[in-house]
């Protein structure tokens, strides 16, 4: 249905192979500890891959002068390195940047099947596999870039490609953005409420807890997979609640009544919203302590961390700089805990979001 309105990349050959040879032949030089195994083309970034024969030097690749060292020997800006498991990885930014272009994501979420899980699509990793997220497995996330870093852009695939997966019996919404992108998802029937002003955020949210709470109440402690297979007649839908923008509604420098319900009922969410088949998702542009609420931050270990404003806020989101170094435009990292990945967020544009939006309306 939604095929024709999604352009497809088409990922040219690198014309920046020149570098992989002066930097193998930089490393093999000044490093012989680190034996080449793997060079990969993505649409932001260059990936190489090192075995580190001498575990006590690892460390010293991730220093900040090493950093320094390949961005001059590639004559490039943001080169980032990550250790793992004996390996060391090297990013190094492309001179050209390419777009990955959601038509492709929008083609191969209808190739996997489905086995109760409430799967979107993202974007791609490294080695050009698609990333796919399943929010039942994740139960939460945290989406935090500075802004035009392509927060947004990543909502856009999460919501478009759950809506061409699922319908209203599978998969219902709440979308909550004070900058009111998200209000033009109103109408389609799977989506329940939108809200942009702080006063319907608040209903928006109270709705949910309501929601949540007779959901508690009928369901007892059972997992709403179980609920679902043992009540034919009476089966939920999983809730995806997406808050875009939340700093200016829920950052720690608002602390007006209305906005500490609105947290209240976030940091409820997402400690009990799992039983309930609730998945929050949150996008900010500041993740850090003096900001965003840390026992909100605590529950949620899925994370999509965009080009931030410093290490710190890398930190926080990863557990490591780096994210301070992204290129921006949807170049970002995903972490569930784990050493995070690099990947590219998919891209789709105005017009083709809307296209879409209008067949969805239409089609149900
Ligand atoms: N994944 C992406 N691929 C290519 N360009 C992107 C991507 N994400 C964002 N951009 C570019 O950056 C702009 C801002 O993106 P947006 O998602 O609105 O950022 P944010 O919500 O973080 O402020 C987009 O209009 C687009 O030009
Ligand atoms: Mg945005």
């Amino acid at each position: 249905m939604l095929d024709n309105i999604f352009k497809k990349s088409k990922n040219s050959q690198d014309q920046d192979l020149k570098d992989k040879d002066t930097l193998i032949q930089y490393l093999t030089k000044h490093a012989p500890d680190l034996k080449f195994i793997d060079f990969t083309t993505s649409y932001a970034v260059r990936t190489f891959i090192f075995k580190a024969t001498v575990p006590s030097l690892i460390k010293s690749y991730l220093s900040q002068n090493m950093r320094y060292i390949l961005d001059a020997v590639l004559e490039t800006n943001g080169c980032n390195v990550n250790a793992d498991a004996g390996k060391i990885i090297i990013y190094a930014p492309r001179k050209e940047k390419e777009t990955l272009y959601l038509g492709d994501g929008i083609e191969k979420i209808k190739t996997i099947p489905k086995t109760g899980d409430i799967t979107c699509y993202v974007g791609e990793n490294t080695v050009g596999e698609s990333v796919f997220i399943d929010m039942e497995k994740e139960n939460h996330m945290l989406i935090a870039g500075q802004s035009g870093s392509g927060k947004s852009t990543c909502i856009h695939n999460i919501i478009l490609t759950l809506l061409l997966r699922y319908d209203k019996n599978e998969c219902i919404f709440y979308l909550a953005d004070p900058k009111s992108d998200l209000t033009r998802y109103d109408s389609i029937p799977s989506v329940i409420r939108t809200a942009d002003k702080k006063s319907e955020i608040l209903n928006l949210t109270e709705a949910l807890i309501n929601e949540m709470k007779s959901r508690q109440d009928e369901m007892k402690s059972m997992k709403l997979i179980d609920w679902n297979k043992k009540h034919p007649d009476k089966t939920k839908s999983h809730i995806v609640f997406i808050f875009d923008e939340i700093d200016n509604i829920i950052g720690k420098n608002v602390s007006d009544e209305v906005s500490n319900v609105i947290k209240g009922h976030i940091l409820t969410l997402v400690k009990q919203g799992r039983s309930a088949g609730i998945h929050v998702i949150l996008a900010s542009q500041r993740p850090v302590k003096a900001n965003l609420d840390t026992s909100i931050k605590s529950e949620i270990k899925a994370r999509i961390a965009l080009k931030l404003d410093t290490p710190t806020d890398s930190r926080i989101m990863l557990n490591q700089s780096g994210a301070e170094k992204l290129t921006g435009d949807g170049d970002a990292y995903f972490t569930n805990g784990d050493v995070p990945k690099r990947i590219q967020v998919a891209y789709a544009e105005w017009d083709e979001i809307d296209a879409a939006i209008s067949s969805l309306k239409a089609s149900r």
